[in-house]
């Protein structure tokens, strides 16, 4: 089918959730660069919305894929998994977390660390249901997650808001997180650094949260789902800030494109018993076959730290066009390879995109007017380069 003809299907038979596509569909990708049917290539700093950390066509990730799907692809959670039990291992023993829950999307992680929050003092027999979550987060769009995003355009056409308990508080102010705990309190919920909120760096309030779950009593989860597995330059960005979380959750880049998602918790909060929590497809052979494919080549040095290192670089360079455009540029801000540049208001985010795109390259956009860089992780300095190159022109003509 040629593009647009899949474009008019569309248009006649799907739910017009995504707005405007841009108008390309694309037949296959090699490393970090994805080609459209029409032959065009396209250097890739989006990864499929910071999923394809190691890029299209992995030969590990791929031959782990299908040599699983040649076995078996899906039985059913009443029997033990081998590749299940294997990620579970690899991920606490990678992490502080002693137990790991598979599901299949990041809102469905974020689902069930919030009732296992829940369930945890249900057990205790203590009072705690209330979820504290930030403004301007993101943490999926089921119905109980839209209630925790704190951005409004999510949660209007929703209201009112299922389930109750949950409340958002601005991201970075200690005190007025301090101000909305109470007794009733069961859990923050925090993004180390707010991904579709426009790169934000949560910085020391990680910490100040942290402080002040134990002062509360309450507990402290992460989102990972799109910070986590590498993103940063760690393995999981909470390691960088000098705190544990209670609860983890990722999805996103863990099963290298194959949907998968995970709650890693403490053995002191495993609160789900038999029947508490379930799932059909989570955890299958298939998924959790890529997510040991993906850990095994991420979790390792040199890896992580030329993630770093190219993230170094990669921002020092954005810091630099800053410098050489201050007022069509306001700030730089991420770390690793996620990275983000707000402009100023008489350039439009969405339209440097598509210029860019034009150009062959595909960079996010996210926040207030800004863009978003979450390129595989195994993207080459050069590509950084050639990216550079186009965003300087481009801020140049502006
Ligand atoms: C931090 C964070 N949490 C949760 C989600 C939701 O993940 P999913 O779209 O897999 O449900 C996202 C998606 O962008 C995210 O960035």
């Amino acid at each position: 089918m040629e593009t647009a003809m899949i474009a008019a299907t569309d248009k006649r038979v799907y739910m017009n959730t995504f707005g405007e596509r841009f108008p390309i569909a694309f037949a296959y990708g090699k490393e970090s660069t994805l080609y459209d049917l029409e032959g065009k290539a396209y250097t890739d700093f989006l990864a499929g919305i910071a999923v394809n950390a190691l890029g299209y066509a992995h030969p590990k990730v791929t031959a782990a894929i299908c040599e699983q799907a040649q076995r078996i692809v899906h039985y059913s959670n009443y029997f033990y998994i081998e590749k299940q039990a294997l990620l579970a291992e690899t991920l606490t023993h990678l992490s502080c977390f002693d137990r790991a829950f598979f599901c299949n999307t990041g809102a469905e992680a974020n689902e069930g660390a919030i009732k296992l929050a829940r369930k945890y003092f249900y057990d205790k027999g203590e009072d705690r249901y209330e979820i504290i979550a930030c403004e301007n987060s993101f943490h999926g769009r089921t119905i109980a997650t839209v209630a925790a995003t704190g951005q409004k355009k999510y949660q209007k056409p929703y209201s009112p808001l299922l389930p109750s308990g949950i409340k958002n508080v601005p991201y970075g102010d200690a005190n007025a997180l301090k101000a909305a705990l109470s007794p009733n309190t069961a859990a923050v919920l925090v993004e180390c650094i707010q991904g579709e909120g426009g790169v934000i760096d949560g910085g020391d309030y990680l910490a100040q949260v942290r402080a002040l779950c134990d002062e509360n009593g309450c507990l402290m989860i992460i989102d990972e789902v799109q910070t986590g597995i590498g993103r940063t330059g760690t393995l999981f960005a909470y390691e960088q800030y000098g705190f544990e979380p209670d609860i983890l959750t990722l999805a996103k880049a863990l099963g290298g494109g194959v949907p998968i998602g995970a709650v890693l918790a403490k053995e002191a909060c495993c609160a789900f018993g038999p029947g508490d929590h379930g799932t059909t497809f989570g955890g299958n052979p298939l998924a959790c076959a890529a997510g040991l494919a993906v850990i095994s080549e991420i979790a390792r040095e040199p890896f992580l730290s030329a993630v770093k290192q190219k993230g170094k670089y990669f921002k020092s360079e954005l810091v630099k066009l800053q410098a050489q455009f201050p007022k069509k540029i306001v700030d730089v801000r991420g770390r690793g390879l996620m990275l983000g540049m707000e402009l100023a208001a008489e350039i439009k985010n969405s339209a440097v995109q598509k210029e860019l795109l034009k150009q062959g390259f595909i960079i996010g956009v996210a926040g207030h007017n800004t863009l978003r860089f979450v390129p595989p992780l195994i993207i080459r300095e050069e590509q950084i380069d050639a990216l550079l190159g186009v965003l300087t022109n481009y801020f140049r003509k502006a």
